[in-house]
């Protein structure tokens, strides 16, 4: 039998979990400080879901099955559409507007790279019920915090940002009618990855003129928003959101994190405003997260449309980074106490003396083989990261108490179990 877990899924030992456990910490500390709320939905939901019909990539990648009543099932593939399906099933009952986080596992038949894998972790914050891009401006001051904490700087990420109303001017303005936005939006993203005329096809099947990609790219290439507005001109375009995004940045002291990239436009059909992706300036990683403005999810659901906008960030490409900046900390394992009895007949006063140390609120590793000697009981202790070792000698039993060594400083005292425990 082959003992791998299924390729690109994780196993997570106990010196990955403690990993996995410090990074999820900074996420929920982040969110806690920004005043989100988490939520978790099942990480199984109809494939219905996320049927779209703009040509995702991540259509294409969803783990779909058959439950044992011919149910159409899909592993998630992200969360916001089981978010934008919670918040439509609470309907008016949510006193908006909300603002949530997540961490959940998401599902994706990938291609993998460095950083892209089949399962995933996700931190994801959302907000809803919120039109004005102040609501960007909080999503970016928490996602820059999280950097900061994990000991990263503005030299190291760049945030691209653009806003999908941009490429609806440039779009409308070339007669593509709006019915096609999403999926031309998802044609257009593959610029990067896939040729030029492979695009050109999709889109002539479309039905859109494929010359259309030589406007996009000119304004893609503007470098500044200035350059950029004067090739649009003013109206419905975005850049004026842009603007004051950035000047919002400004004020809450994040603005150097952030470079206008028109030619971002971001894989999901559902944006329809903001977008946004952080990336390591230095090196070949893929995006470390990424998100923007979807006001228009809740009726593809058939419900009635809430404003939107959130992120999801992974904890893979993040991880690579922080390798490659020698920014893992060191995490051993740790308890506080072991606890070893030289003999059997000390074996229930050595569990006395653990169940107070617990109760104490200390972490205590009792060793539970029978007939250990002196030697393996500190190996134990070693392996275990433990500060002290507490030893039950028949001799300083029979006198009342106990022997505990200090295992950074090696000193030896004699103390009472009270005075263990206290
Ligand atoms: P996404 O860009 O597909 O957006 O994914 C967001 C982030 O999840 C990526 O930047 C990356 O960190 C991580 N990620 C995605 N796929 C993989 C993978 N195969 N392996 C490792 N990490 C991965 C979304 O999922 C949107 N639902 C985000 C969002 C939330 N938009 C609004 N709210």
């Amino acid at each position: 039998m082959n003992l791998s877990p299924p390729r690109g899924t994780r196993d997570f030992y106990p010196e990955d979990m403690r990993l996995r456990t410090w990074l999820f910490g900074h996420f929920r500390e982040v969110a806690r400080l920004f005043g989100f709320q988490e939520y978790d939905a099942p990480v199984v939901e109809s494939a219905e879901l996320y049927v779209r019909k703009a040509g995702e990539e991540i259509v294409d990648q969803l783990y779909t099955f058959q439950d044992k009543s011919n149910r159409d099932l899909a592993l998630r593939p992200e969360m916001t559409p089981s978010l934008a399906r919670m918040v439509l099933q609470k309907g008016g009952a949510l006193g908006l507007p909300i603002k949530w986080f997540s961490l959940p596992q998401c599902w994706r038949y990938e291609r993998m790279t460095r950083g892209r894998r089949r399962e995933h972790f996700q931190w994801n914050l959302d907000i809803f019920g919120v039109t004005d891009v102040t609501a960007e401006a909080e999503l970016l001051a928490a996602l820059v915090t999280l950097f900061q904490r994990l000991g990263l700087g503005a030299g190291d990420i760049a945030i691209r940002l653009s806003n999908r109303r941009l490429l609806q001017a440039v779009l409308a303005d070339a007669g593509v009618a709006d019915t096609l936005f999403a999926p031309v939006c998802v044609l257009i993203d593959k610029l990067e990855k896939i040729p030029r005329e492979t695009v050109e096809a999709e889109l002539q099947n479309l039905g859109v003129d494929s010359g259309v990609i030589d406007r996009v790219l000119q304004v893609a290439s503007c470098t500044s928003l200035h350059e950029a507005q004067g090739l649009v001109g003013s109206g419905d375009n975005g850049l004026d959101e842009i603007q004051r995004l950035m000047d919002l940045g400004a004020a809450y002291g994040f603005a150097d994190w952030l470079r206008f990239d028109p030619s971002l436009v971001r894989g999901l059909a559902y944006y329809t405003g903001t977008v946004f992706e952080a990336f390591a300036t230095r090196g070949e990683l893929r995006a470390i997260c990424g998100g923007g403005r979807y006001d228009r999810l809740l009726s593809t659901f058939g419900g009635k449309d809430v404003a939107a906008c959130g992120f999801g960030f992974g904890d893979a490409v993040i991880v690579e980074l922080l390798k490659d900046q020698g920014l893992l900390p060191d995490l051993p394992a740790a308890v506080d106490d072991v606890v070893f009895a030289f003999s059997e007949e000390l074996r229930e006063p050595a569990m006395q003396v653990t169940r107070s140390l617990r109760a104490a609120g200390r972490s205590v590793d009792l060793i539970l083989e029978a007939g250990k000697r002196m030697k393996s009981a500190f190996r134990h202790a070693d392996g275990a990261g433990a500060a002290r070792l507490v030893l039950l000698a028949p001799e300083e039993w029979a006198r009342g108490v106990v022997k505990v060594r200090d295992l950074v400083s090696g000193e030896e005292h004699e103390v009472t179990p009270e005075e263990l425990a206290s």
